[in-house]
C-alpha cells in the first residue's frame, strides 16, 4: 500500500511524526508538503495528495491540519474518496470496517502525538468488512454520479 501524506503548517510537526512512524514500519509513503516554516492553505495540499490517488499513483492518504476538518472537506470533493476525520481509535476502526476509508484526516491541534499515531496504526491495520457496507458505498457512488447544474 502506498500512502500520500500532506499537511498544512498546523499539521506539519504531526505529519513528520507520522512519516517517521510509517518509514520505521517500511510502509511506502511520500510527503506532498507543506515544508517547514511555511504558512499555507490546507486546500492546496489536500488537492496535491488526493490527486495522486485519483491518477492511481497512491492508494490512500493521511492528511493533517489543525482540526482535520478542512482537509476532509477538500478530499471529499473528489469522486471515490472517503475521507474520515478521526479523533479516536474506535472511529478509525469503524471508518475502515464500515466506510472503507481511503483518506484519514487528523487534527494536530486536537490530538497528542501518541494518540494520533495510535489512530494511524488502527486505520492501517483494519480491513473493510464489505457485505452490507459495500451496498452503502455503492449508493454513495451513485450520488457522486449525479450532476446538478448550479
Ligand atoms: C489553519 O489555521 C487551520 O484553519 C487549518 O489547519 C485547519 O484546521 C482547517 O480546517
Amino acid at each position: 500500500m502506498k500512502i500520500a501524506l500532506a499537511s498544512d503548517h498546523a499539521g506539519y510537526e504531526l505529519k513528520k511524526s507520522i512519516l517517521n512512524y510509517l518509514s520505521e514500519r517500511r510502509v511506502q509513503c511520500e510527503d506532498f508538503g507543506c515544508g517547514p516554516d511555511e504558512k499555507v492553505d490546507y486546500v492546496d495540499y489536500a488537492e496535491k495528495s488526493i490527486e495522486q490517488i485519483c491518477i492511481g499513483e497512491y492508494e490512500r492518504a493521511i492528511l493533517v491540519c489543525g482540526t482535520g476538518i478542512g482537509m476532509a472537506i477538500v478530499a471529499n470533493k473528489y469522486k471515490g474518496i472517503r475521507a474520515t476525520p478521526c479523533t479516536d481509535e474506535y472511529s478509525a476502526e469503524m471508518s475502515r470496517k464500515h466506510n472503507d476509508s481511503n483518506c484519514l484526516t487528523l487534527g494536530a491541534r486536537i490530538l497528542p502525538q501518541d494518540e494520533a499515531l495510535g489512530i494511524v496504526k488502527v486505520w492501517l491495520e483494519t480491513e473493510f468488512e464489505g457485505g452490507r457496507h459495500q451496498g452503502r458505498l455503492d449508493k454513495i457512488l451513485r450520488i457522486e454520479k449525479k450532476n446538478y447544474k448550479s
